[in-house]
């Protein structure tokens, strides 16, 4: 995979930059992605019945095992070469704003500065009631465990479908998304909203539009350069190219 020189060049000359991070960031990791086919978690489970508002009112434990699950599994995995790159792009041009779709966190353990989390963060606990972030919780308690000031069940401090993004979250993203001159979509399938719609913000608003993902998504047509293949791969080898 060769790094196009025109890319290495407007890289090495942009002062503001934005990247859209998705799973398959993480997916080499050992973070599993979410619509892989066979592998990704929405090929075992259905989204309804497990990241929806719905689902946890239905069955709370099942919810709260299954995120417990996803829990355990990203406090024993470690950035990448793709998130180090990611913090290196960061170090090197002067605004690099990264907007993450995951809520593994991997991008601050791996020292990106400026993120935002449009999907919240499987790491934080909130109470389904009062919203007040658990400082601790027990892990493995046979219940769902409750609140310490309200007494509702606790739910991990991630987005479901149908929910709000984060207060403040999106308009920083799309606010970056417009005031960029090039804008990364990075191991994201571009089907959820609204992540999916800054690629298109950051394009109407003169970005030079880079996909780096192992497959097409409904992006391709649209962007300036196309690499295909795997961000911990690529994302190195550009990071080279451009600064050595
Ligand atoms: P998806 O699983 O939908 O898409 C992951 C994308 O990464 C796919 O296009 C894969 O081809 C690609 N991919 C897999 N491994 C890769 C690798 N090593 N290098 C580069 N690309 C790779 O995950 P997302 O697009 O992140 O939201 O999903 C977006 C949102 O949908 C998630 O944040 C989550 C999910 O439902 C909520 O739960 C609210």
């Amino acid at each position: 995979m060769e790094i196009p020189p025109a890319l290495i060049e407007l890289l090495r000359n942009a002062e503001r930059a934005v990247a859209l991070t998705g799973a398959g960031v993480s997916q080499e990791s050992g973070v599993p992605t979410f619509r892989d086919a066979q592998i990704g978690l929405w090929a075992q489970y259905r989204p309804e019945d497990l990241a929806t508002p719905e689902a946890f009112q239905r069955n709370p434990k099942l919810v709260w095992d299954w995120y417990a699950e996803r829990r355990a599994k990203v406090n024993t995995v470690e950035p990448n070469p793709g998130h180090h790159a990611l913090a290196e792009m960061g170090r090197r041009i002067p605004s690099f704003i990264l907007i993450t779709q995951n809520v593994d966190g991997l991008h601050q353990k791996a020292g990106s500065r400026e993120v935002i989390e449009l999907h919240g963060n499987i790491r934080r606990v909130k109470c389904s009631e009062c919203g007040q972030n658990a400082i601790r919780w027990q892990e493995n308690s046979p219940e769902v465990p409750r609140c310490f000031s309200c007494g509702g069940l606790l739910r991990p401090d991630v987005v479901w479908f149908g929910e709000m993004l984060p207060a403040g979250a999106l308009e920083a993203a799309a606010a970056a998304a417009r005031n960029c001159r090039v804008f990364f979509s990075i191991g994201t399938s571009g089907l959820v909203q609204p992540a999916a719609s800054l690629a298109y913000a950051a394009k109407s608003r003169g970005a030079a539009l880079v996909e780096i993902n192992l497959e097409p998504t409904p992006l391709t047509p649209l962007a300036d350069f196309c690499l295909h293949g795997r961000a911990g791969q690529i994302l190195p080898k550009l990071v080279g190219a451009v600064w050595g």
